[in-house]
């Protein structure tokens, strides 16, 4: 018997065969596992926060050469650095001008940190203004963007901030908008701006995350935005979370923790490894690598940083404090036990690396043998 394909709205609306994205992810979701998800019949989203413009434009052009199917491209609205936006009331450029005061201090205590974790980068840790701050600063994102315009990439995803401003640009070249939340409220304001798609993330999510679990966050946003429609995220791995999530009334789901541990995903092997060990209690919230609350693998350096309660700065110029740390120990392979990798719960569901079509394929599989045999043999009417 050949089982039905499973649909939903999002399917339509996004010209794809099956209710899954591949979740944006800074350096680790790049043009293969992108391709390989949209050549799989979900929707591959290109990670493309730390990447320059020019960088951005070959990456597409890579994607679109690898598969004629449609595919996204995540990364953060530009921030309020220098507008003064609620969550990020902070001018980056007189954070970083100066080699004194709060900056300095943090920069100076992680770099003791490391030298006393055994970690010891080469000429020192350094003023953290290198290209990862160009990164960071609004100008950058706004290049990214007319990068992304040009090539009418079919999706743009803000995992941080509101895409409110672009949308005008992005309808006229036909672009669907999805902005990532962890909270109705935060929904509400992105369904009333004209946002598409609506992530609703919950904290059980690897990277930055909130604090409202995924079970009860995606019902309160479906009821709150309905009909714009909704992607569950965080600890969704296997057919069984994408049939809850269906459940609970969303379109579709956006996975980062479980295309991680597949081949075509950039992440060090080291990382890998982490990940397919961890189980469902080793994943930890900490504030230490970015300034704001990230979900990844329990490791020395995060554990020590808390223990010492360490000076913080905020988003995101707390990770640029840290950058030559994170730069040198990425490509460090005897320093990854230290390092931030980050992950959602769902890693202890993750056992083994597979191929991103394997991965996609199993959960769709599954899914369908749970909603057509699963479930209705297993609740007893008592009519
Ligand atoms: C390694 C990693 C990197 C991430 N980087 C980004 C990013 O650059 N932009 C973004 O919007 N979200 C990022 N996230 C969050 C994911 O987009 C997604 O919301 C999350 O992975 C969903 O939860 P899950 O990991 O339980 O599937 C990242 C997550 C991980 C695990």
């Amino acid at each position: 018997m050949t089982h039905p394909i499973l649909r939903t709205e999002l399917c339509d609306l996004l010209d794809i065969e099956y209710p899954i994205v591949l979740a944006g992810m800074a350096e680790h979701a790049g043009i293969e596992l992108t391709a390989a998800v949209s050549e799989a019949g979900g929707l591959g989203v290109l990670g493309a926060l730390p990447m320059t413009p020019d960088e951005l434009d070959e990456a597409i052009r890579e994607i679109k050469k690898r598969t004629s199917k449609p595919f996204g491209v995540d990364t953060i609205a530009p921030l309020g650095l220098v507008e003064g936006e609620e969550d990020t009331p902070i001018d980056l450029k007189s954070f970083l001008a100066e080699d004194e005061g709060e900056f300095a201090e943090t920069r100076d205590y992680i770099a003791d940190l490391g030298r006393r974790m055994g970690i010891k980068v080469p000429g020192g840790i350094k003023l953290g203004m290198n290209n990862q701050g160009f990164n960071w600063s609004p100008g950058m994102t706004k290049k990214q963007l007319e990068v992304i315009y040009e090539h009418k990439v079919p999706v743009f995803a803000a995992g941080l901030g509101s895409p409110e401003f672009m949308i005008p640009e992005a309808r006229k070249r036909g672009m669907k908008v999805m902005g990532v939340v962890g909270t109705a409220k935060q929904a509400r304001k992105e369904a009333s701006v004209g946002v598409d798609i609506v992530i609703a993330q919950g904290t059980e999510a690897g990277g930055h995350t909130g604090k409202v679990a995924t079970l009860p966050l995606v019902p309160q946003v479906v009821d709150a935005i309905s009909p714009t429609p909704v992607l569950a995220a965080g600890g969704i791995v296997d057919g069984r979370g994408l049939v809850a999530a269906l459940a609970l009334g969303a379109a579709g789901v956006w996975c980062g923790t479980a295309f991680l541990a597949t081949p075509e995903a950039m992440s060090h092997a080291e990382n890998k490894r982490q990940l397919v060990s961890a189980g469902e209690s080793d994943t930890v919230i900490t504030k230490t690598m970015t300034g704001k609350t990230a979900r990844c693998i329990k490791n020395p350096l995060q554990a020590q940083y808390e223990k010492e309660n360490g000076p913080l700065l905020p988003f995101p110029v707390q990770v640029l404090a840290a950058s030559e740390l994170i730069q040198y120990m990425s490509e460090e392979d005897d320093t990854l036990k230290h390092y931030w990798t980050f992950a959602g719960q769902g890693c202890g569901l993750v056992k083994e690396l597979r191929p991103a079509r394997d991965v996609l394929k199993s959960m769709v599989e599954e899914a369908t043998r749970i909603l057509e045999e699963g479930l209705p043999s297993r609740v007893k009417w008592n009519r």
